[in-house]
């Protein structure tokens, strides 16, 4: 059942990296054992890709602006103030990527981090009274799982709660709860994990949102269901409506889910992901029909060939 591809190629310490302010090489930056982040998951990071469009020998950022403007909500919500626009975030992107040259679809991970105690600070579990920093990563990176489609488990852990930590931030310590839904999936067989609520509702899958077709519906469950309204979920919503479909949100409980006559996964890492199969349930053999026409759609836009979309694209080049 193993569908999805890893990617095992290690970071080469020849990269560059923004690290506090600075272009360095990624064996140059160094974070100390009683870094605040390492310690207590108080970080928070975005994942941006750029698509190579060898037709225009142009390096495409796709929604990076909507990337950092969550970056810089998610950090408000751990007190942390970047003191950057998002033009001076995109700008020092676009240059990290000019740095290192670039020419291949990669993939743009910036952390904003807790640092370390303020001088009079006392030890302890805190936001306040506590440095930050700010890093931006970028790696070479394809497609790495497979589009052909996954096989999903019905987790037997929950989602941790929006009432527990804000689902709206993508908090380096929520990870936590996606690692254990990744790992129990694996060990079953599966490719990746649905979980859900306490009210037994859909929230979404370890790293990307979860939409299902019932009767040529497109649904998906709302944030309120506490999940991370992410970049690609929203732009499913747009490309529903220029295709015609109608798209809904809704909270969908385990019948729902085992009911729907298609499933696809979305984010920025596995963009429109087909779900054949879900626990023992079968979906098809492939993607669905809508699903198919959804992904198409996204592939052409994220290659800058749709001019109504090109306002989510910005060239690096
Ligand atoms: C928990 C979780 N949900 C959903 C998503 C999808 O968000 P996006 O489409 O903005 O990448 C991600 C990926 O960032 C995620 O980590």
């Amino acid at each position: 059942m193993s569908a999805l591809i890893h990617d095992t190629s290690a970071p080469k310490a020849s990269w560059i990296v923004y690290s506090d302010g600075d272009f360095k090489k990624l064996d140059e930056v160094n974070f100390y054992t009683n870094n605040q982040a390492l310690n207590y998951g108080t970080g928070v990071f975005e994942g941006i890709r750029a698509y190579w469009s060898s037709s225009s020998s142009q390096l495409n950022l796709f929604r990076v602006e909507e990337h950092y403007v969550r970056l810089i909500e998610s950090a408000k919500a751990l007190k942390i103030d970047l003191g950057l626009t998002i033009n001076d975030l995109v700008e020092i992107t676009i240059e990290l990527i000019k740095i290192n040259n670039f020419k291949q679809d990669i993939y743009i991970r910036p952390m904003a981090l807790k640092k370390s105690l303020m001088p009079g600070e006392k030890f302890g579990v805190k936001l306040s009274g506590v440095s930050s920093t700010l890093c931006i990563n970028a790696m070479p990176m394809g497609q790495y799982v497979n589009s052909l489609g996954i096989n999903c488990l019905l987790s037997s852990w929950q989602r941790v709660s929006k009432e527990a930590i804000p689902s709206y931030a993508k908090i380096t310590g929520l990870y936590v709860n996606s690692a254990l839904a990744y790992e129990e999936a694996r060990e079953e067989g599966f490719d990746d994990a649905i979980m859900l609520n306490s009210q037994g509702d859909c929230t979404e899958a370890t790293t990307s949102n979860v939409f299902i077709v019932s009767n040529d519906t497109v649904k998906t469950p709302p944030p309120s269901a506490g999940l991370l309204n992410g970049i690609t979920r929203q732009s499913v919503f747009e490309l529903c409506s220029y295709l015609g479909i109608s798209c809904i949100e809704s909270n969908l409980n385990k019948q729902d889910l085992l009911a729907a006559d298609e499933c696809f996964l979305t984010g920025t890492g596995v963009e429109i992901l087909p779900v054949i199969g879900l626990n023992q349930k079968k979906f098809g053999d492939s993607a669905g029909r809508m699903t198919t026409k959804i992904s198409e759609l996204y592939d052409d836009i994220k290659k800058n060939r749709v001019s109504s979309f090109s306002h989510w694209i910005t060239p690096v080049y």
